[in-house]
């Protein structure tokens, strides 16, 4: 069985990812600080897996800790989610993100080479694509100046892993993940006023906000609203499985890159009307201003991904706001 170290194990994508690992016969090992997350995220996963889990409260920018961990296991290879991901804050605060997601991802690295494990996958973003010249964008596409120091340090991370010669990697660049387990068990847990689409209408629809802001409604697309493309998390959370098959049957690939989305773009209206419909809500919204540094449309390419991680998206986007709502409902309940 191989052991696979999840870093930011127990954040949204991660404890999706850890249920597949599972699921797939790889054995997780999880590190997390738990700065955005909790510790009952641990119980909700091994409620779902019938399974103990390994979970070390580590920072990985603490070198001792995180080698620690490599001295406990012998790790094949490493899943490295762990990182700060807003990008409102990211603006307010560049050095706590250049810090975290570069200064964690250099730590660990070096521990990968100290300890010769050559094997990541990286949680990157198609937030490298900035304003796409057309969509879908395959990965080909040109990198663009990054509209944050969030996005910055996703490219930078890109470049850093290129870099790195002693590495057998593969990135994944995230379209727009939402949705949660089939279980409503776990899903994301966002901390304070949520900035990203799904939990902000799940949160009105529970009236914890009052009203959902549109953000733009004469962007040059169909209804005027932005288009993304959105994942369920657990399609994500195949990919990484995927990932890793391909890192182990391509020995000396260095690195590579894939786009995950399900090559779809939707507006955010089509967004709240399928979550109105499909979930029989009405829910409080109003159109607003644009927010600053959002791209008007984005959707991905993801034949390269079909063709060379055999990996294809499985639900629907009923699936996804019908699984975020039972999310919701159930995060309630617990209360
Ligand atoms: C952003 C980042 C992405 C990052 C992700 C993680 C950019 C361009 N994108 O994605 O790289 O990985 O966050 O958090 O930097 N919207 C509303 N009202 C709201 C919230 C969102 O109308 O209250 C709209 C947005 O304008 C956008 C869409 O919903 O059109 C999706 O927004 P969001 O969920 O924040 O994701 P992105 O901005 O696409």
């Amino acid at each position: 069985m191989k052991t696979i170290l999840v870093t930011g194990g127990l954040g949204y994508i991660g404890s999706h990812t850890v249920v597949e690992l599972i699921n797939s016969g790889y054995e997780p090992i999880i590190v997390d600080n738990l700065s955005n997350t909790s510790i009952d995220v641990l119980n909700r996963i091994e409620q779902i897996s019938h399974k103990k889990c390994v979970f070390y409260q580590i920072d990985v920018c603490d070198k001792v800790a995180l080698s620690s961990v490599f001295e406990k296991h012998i790790i094949d290879s490493i899943i490295h989610f762990a990182a700060f991901k807003a990008v409102g804050e990211s603006v307010e605060q560049p050095l706590k993100y250049y810090q975290n997601n570069i200064g964690g991802l250099i730590t660990l690295l070096e521990v990968m080479q100290e300890k010769g494990i050559k094997n990541i996958v990286f949680s990157s973003s198609c937030t490298v694509y900035g304003e796409p010249d057309s969509s879908p964008v395959n990965e080909l596409s040109p990198i663009k100046k990054a509209s944050s120091p969030y996005g910055n340090t996703k490219q930078i991370g890109e470049e850093i892993l290129t870099d790195c010669g002693f590495l057998n990697c593969v990135a994944l660049r995230y379209f727009n993940p939402i949705g949660a387990h089939s279980t409503a068990l776990i899903g994301e847990l966002p901390l304070g006023v949520p900035n990203n689409l799904m939990p902000y209408i799940t949160q009105t629809a529970i009236g914890i906000r009052e009203q959902l802001t549109v953000f733009g409604n004469d962007y040059n697309t169909p209804d005027g609203t932005c288009i993304r493309d959105y994942i369920h998390v657990v399609d994500l959370a195949n990919a990484h499985v995927k990932a890793l098959k391909f890192i182990e049957t391509h020995p000396d690939n260095l690195f590579d890159v894939f786009n995950i989305g399900t090559g779809e773009g939707y507006t955010v209206l089509d967004i709240v009307n399928m979550f109105e419909k499909e979930n029989n809500i009405t829910l409080k919204y109003k159109i607003g201003p644009k927010r600053a540094g959002d791209v008007e449309k984005v959707w991905a390419d993801n034949s390269k991904a079909k063709t060379q991680l055999q990996w294809q998206a499985n639900h629907t986007l009923v699936d996804m706001v019908k699984s975020a709502w039972k999310w919701q409902l159930a995060l309630q309940e617990s209360k």
